[in-house]
């Protein structure tokens, strides 16, 4: 009997415990938290998205990649968009956030809703939603984005150590998502944000040249795909600027993403780690065979990344690039 009911108890308390921690990360966070000091809100920061879209086809990835930035360091408080000071390094000058871009629109967001509802819209709740626009914009899907998150005051260039590196394999992956509250299935449908967007040769150069003192490239990549890169991202290679896109579809957010590193053509290690570990590779065949299944998944852990570490006793920043 004891046996029986030995696990049952623990899971009960494993239950509560997890419903308690999901709780309070949503502590204050509610779908209606502008519906009466701000209800054109999410209208307004969709227009600012939308108009910067359309000028700029490559805003949504960066927009996306921001809001990953933003919570993986210091939870989602709006610490990405500090600017340095003289006395501190701002996560923005942090090696990993040099690429970061787009800043603007969710500054132009910003001064929007200060004349339409002054003091009111955080900085971390732009991001958020600009983050959703930019996946529904492009063809992803739509979920209700959570409010009330608060901006924080601190943000440390040398904190930005913290985020993955495209090297990790799947061990390390996983360590960095858990850390956060994030499980593999979370790890694995985010990683599909690589759908969309760009990488600098820097980011995957390692996998080309010299690769390991048995192969001079990464044998887990494709070997037409790897002549090509190696074309884009020349040893040594002048233009800095020089890279590949993340998908055959980068524009578009869809699940030709996981089709690609099942073919061996992912850009980034870590995006090829994902086929190569039993613990992920499940996950990527199914998102592979069913889109809808990778939407659903991929709207569920966004809410998730969403949640992490939102603080309360922060402040509505007036600019985004400042303390108040
Ligand atoms: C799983 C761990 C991850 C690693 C190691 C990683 C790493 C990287 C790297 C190295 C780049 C290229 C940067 C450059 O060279 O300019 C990149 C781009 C990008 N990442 Fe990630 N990333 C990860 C997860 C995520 C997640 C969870 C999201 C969003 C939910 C995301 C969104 C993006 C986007 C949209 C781009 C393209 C940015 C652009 O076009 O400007 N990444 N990522």
């Amino acid at each position: 009997m004891a046996v029986v009911f030995a696990p049952k108890a623990q899971s009960f308390t494993q239950t509560f415990l997890l419903f308690l921690m999901v709780s309070l990360s949503r502590a204050g966070l509610d779908a209606h938290y502008y519906g009466q000091t701000c209800p054109q809100a999410e209208k307004i920061i969709l227009g600012a998205v939308y108009n910067a879209s359309m000028h700029d086809p490559k805003v949504p990835a960066r927009i996306l990649r921001m809001f990953f930035h933003d919570c993986f360091i210091r939870g989602c408080d709006a610490s990405v968009l500090l600017d340095s000071t003289s006395g501190n390094q701002a996560e923005k000058d942090g090696p990993p956030n040099i690429s970061l871009r787009s800043f603007y629109v969710i500054d132009d967001a910003k001064t929007k809703l200060e004349m339409a509802c002054p003091h009111t819209v955080s900085c971390a709740d732009i991001v958020a939603i600009a983050a959703r626009d930019a996946v529904t914009m492009t063809g992803g899907p739509y979920w209700n984005v959570l409010k009330g998150r608060k901006d924080g005051r601190v943000s440390k260039a040398a904190e930005t150590i913290n985020l993955p590196a495209p090297t990790f394999n799947v061990t390390q992956l996983i360590q960095s998502f858990a850390r956060r509250g994030l499980g593999v299935n979370d790890m694995v449908a985010l990683s599909g944000a690589h759908s969309l967007g760009f990488s600098h040769c820097s980011s995957f150069q390692a996998r080309l040249h010299n690769f390991s003192s048995v192969h001079g490239t990464d044998p887990s990549m494709n070997d037409e795909f790897a002549e090509n890169l190696r074309k884009k991202c020349p040893k040594p290679n002048k233009d800095r600027n020089a890279g590949e896109f993340l998908d055959s579809t980068s524009s578009t957010l869809d699940n030709e993403y996981y089709k690609r590193i099942m073919a061996g053509k992912g850009v980034l290690g870590s995006d090829q780690a994902l086929v190569g570990d039993y613990r992920s590779r499940w996950i990527v065949e199914a998102f592979a065979k069913d889109q809808s299944l990778f939407f659903r998944e991929f709207a569920a852990s966004m809410m998730k990344l969403g949640n992490v570490g939102v603080i309360e006793n922060g402040e509505v920043r007036l600019k985004c690039g400042v303390v108040n």
